[in-house]
């Protein structure tokens, strides 16, 4: 079965990260996320992928190649300007012809694909949605299904007073080619709000696949933060470490699991590393630093004795001396915090920014 992964979004609630780098390019435990998709596909056979993007970044483009170094075949659709969901899939027509997989690109799963697409077949349905139960379905699509597991509504975002079910749309669905023709072509359109109200009106069969298997999407940098702190949690064994080559720690340097650290990074003396963190490649933490929960690209600076806690940190930054970055705080590419600043209560910078010594304390 074919995969189009839609990656067309503008990613702006996960700005500043996304100021250079597509959602899909983001490091999760230092390889971007797509591998991380493709990997998962791949694990369910499904080896043709094709790439629903607004336009190819350089990025993806030198990243992905024509797949085969990921073990796939993949093919980009791009669109003249932004689709929405059903639209992207539509703009894709041509390279679908039988049954196909739709993926949100921004979702982290362990949904039983095989499974799902067994069930879509065994119940002949037009689509079949994956659904999962979340805590607070009201900023999500909420779906309701009668006891044979068949759609019967759908309500975007609904308010808490109005919320039947906490099962949400996962944003994984299997359609079959029929369902194209209910998409207008050269147009914006969403599944959820204009293509499934649509099938369940005509009477068409809508199942849904509901799975308690982990599920996350890393649209905001909270969720972004926490998938890697799970996956840390369950990948580096008992609280374990991960060092990549080219390393070099110094013997007092500490190290609490799990913790990952990039290839050619420099630890130096007294620093501490507590887990769960992640430190891109060439990064180096001087003397004394703390960096506690956090999660950095590759090739920062973090200087003597500053402090960093659960917050992000782009490529190529410099956290000057004594300074802390702390929670919910992020950094974009290339930014430079002087010496003694303090950054705490999600305060986000823009790539390119320097802030001098001694100016923020918040
Ligand atoms: P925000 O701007 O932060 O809301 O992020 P987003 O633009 O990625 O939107 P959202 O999280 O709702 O999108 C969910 C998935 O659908 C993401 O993988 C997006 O890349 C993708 N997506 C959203 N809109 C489009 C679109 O118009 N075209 C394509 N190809 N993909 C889209």
């Amino acid at each position: 079965m074919k995969a189009v992964i839609l990656a067309g979004g503008e990613a702006t609630r996960l700005r500043p990260l996304t100021c250079n780098t597509p959602k899909m390019m983001v490091p999760v435990l230092n390889r971007p996320f797509l591998e991380h998709l493709v990997r998962y596909l791949k694990g369910h056979r499904i080896v043709d992928v094709v790439l629903a993007v607004g336009k190819l970044s350089g990025q993806l483009h030198d990243y992905l190649g024509d797949g085969s170094r990921l073990g796939v075949s993949i093919a980009c659709s791009e669109e003249p300007f932004p689709m929405g969901t059903a639209g992207a899939v539509k703009n894709a027509e041509s390279l679908l012809d039988d049954s196909f997989l739709v993926f949100n690109g921004d979702i982290f799963t362990d949904i039983d694909l095989t499974a799902m697409i067994r069930a879509h077949r065994q119940n002949r349905a037009m689509a079949t949605l994956a659904l999962t139960p979340v805590e607070d379905p009201t900023i999500y699509g909420v779906v309701e299904t009668d006891d044979r597991g068949r759609v019967t509504r759908f309500s975007e975002k609904p308010r808490r007073e109005e919320v039947t079910t906490n099962v949400i749309n996962a944003g994984i669905y299997i359609l079959e080619p029929a369902v194209l023709s209910y998409i207008k072509p050269d147009a914006f359109s969403m599944f959820e709000r204009d293509v499934f109200p649509q099938l369940l009106e005509k009477g068409h069969a809508i199942h849904g696949y509901q799975s308690s298997e982990y599920w996350i999407d890393i649209g905001t940098p909270d969720k972004y933060l926490r998938l890697q702190h799970d996956l840390l949690r369950r990948s580096v064994c008992d609280g374990g470490t991960v060092i990549a080559t080219e390393s070099s720690l110094h013997p007092s340097a500490r190290i609490e699991g799990p913790v990952m650290i990039g290839r050619a990074c420099s630890l130096e003396a007294n620093c501490t590393i507590k887990g769960p963190a992640v430190l891109g490649a060439g990064c180096r933490v001087e003397e004394e630093a703390v960096v506690e929960g956090a999660m950095i690209w590759q090739d920062c600076t973090i200087g003597r004795g500053a402090r960093l806690r659960n917050c992000l940190v782009a490529s190529s930054c410099s956290v000057g001396e004594e300074s802390e970055v702390l929670d919910g705080c992020i950094l974009g590419d290339e930014v430079l915090i002087g010496r003694r600043n303090k950054l705490s209560n999600g305060i986000r910078i823009w790539p390119g920014r320097s802030i001098q010594p001694d100016t923020i304390s918040f």
